[in-house]
């Protein structure tokens, strides 16, 4: 048996992803292992280490750190809500899946306890600007996690496979480090297979997309957001434990909505001025209606 304190530096180093310290750590304890005679052990373990019959040298194994890291810097951008859960307009069936899923992260070691896992992979679908990113934000602050958003431009590789790769990278940090992971507009990257125009490469990264959903244990959530729902892939679509629709406010909804964020912004209510902020699709076009009107007062008064 290695020692206690190698072992302790083995798993050390696997935590702080030191992989060249690792690799030598582990070379230590198979080296233990022989020097009291557990020859076929110290074998087995150098074998497992170099699975393929070749040796990464400690520079290579600092490299593919080095590059962990540069993918997951340019890929992941931190968010901060613009709003509390609280504060966002939800249909009350929304409102009630997302506590769900909430009290199933809260109480995760219970359900796996009982060998279940929390609900992890969400999908948000619905039109523009009616509160897909802003939930998938403000949930992690919810959770008390923090939340990244996916830049595909940082994902999406010049070579072959590379994208594939790079999205390897995220779903295992999602499976290191407790936070909300939002790939948003998804259809950028998960639009229908077959698609004539595209060579390939497409294909290969919806599939390995889904391979991820799938075989994930993301500790916190994996949030995808469209407004596209029609163009996603039907087996992809079917990846997520669930799906949350975010419809087009009714008339009811603008109107408090409305009188609210024209409280917050300081905003005197004309009549017309009303009129054209409830004549607005979505929440943020009626936010952009009274933020110019806030911005004209300010300049006015200035
Ligand atoms: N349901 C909502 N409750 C409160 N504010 C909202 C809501 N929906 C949108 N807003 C306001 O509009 C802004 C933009 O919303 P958000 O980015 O979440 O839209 P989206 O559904 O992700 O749109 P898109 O599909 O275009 O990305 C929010 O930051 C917020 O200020
Ligand atoms: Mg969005």
């Amino acid at each position: 048996m290695p020692k206690v304190k190698t072992l302790a530096k083995l798993f050390r180093a696997i935590a702080d992803r030191d992989w060249g310290s690792a690799v030598q750590l582990a070379r230590a304890v198979a080296s233990e292992e022989e020097s009291i005679g557990h020859r076929t052990a110290a074998q087995a373990l150098r074998g497992s280490l170099n699975p393929n019959g070749k040796v990464r040298s400690r520079s290579a194994m600092t490299e593919d750190t080095g590059n962990h890291a540069a993918i997951l810097g340019a890929a992941l951008q931190p968010v901060r809500p613009a709003l509390p859960l609280g504060d966002v307009v939800l249909r009350s069936a929304a409102r009630e899946a997302l506590d769900e899923v909430i009290l199933e992260w809260r109480r995760r070691n219970r359900l796996q306890e009982a060998g279940l896992r929390h609900r992890a992979n969400l999908l948000f679908h619905g039109p523009s600007g009616c509160g897909k990113s802003l939930t998938a934000s403000a949930l992690g602050a919810e959770l008390g996690i923090p939340t990244y958003v996916v830049r595909f431009d940082a994902v999406v590789g010049a070579f072959l496979g590379q994208t594939a790769l790079h999205l390897r990278e995220l779903f295992r940090h999602a499976e290191m480090e407790p936070c909300v992971l939002v790939f948003d507009e998804i259809d950028a990257l998960g639009k229908q297979r077959g698609n004539p125009l595209d060579v390939g490469e497409l294909d290969r990264i919806v599939i390995a997309l889904m391979q991820e959903l799938e075989h994930c244990e993301a500790q916190g959530l994996v949030i995808a957001t469209t407004n596209l729902a029609t163009h996603l892939d039907a087996a992809l679509w079917r990846r997520f434990d669930l799906t949350i629709k975010f419809p087009s406010p009714t008339k009811t909804e603008m109107a408090a909505y409305v009188r609210r964020t024209a409280k917050a912004l300081g905003v005197r209510m004309r009549k017309r001025l009303r009129a054209e902020a409830l004549r607005s699709k979505s929440f943020a076009g009626a936010e952009g209606v009274l933020v110019t009107e806030a911005r004209r007062r300010v300049v006015r008064e200035g």
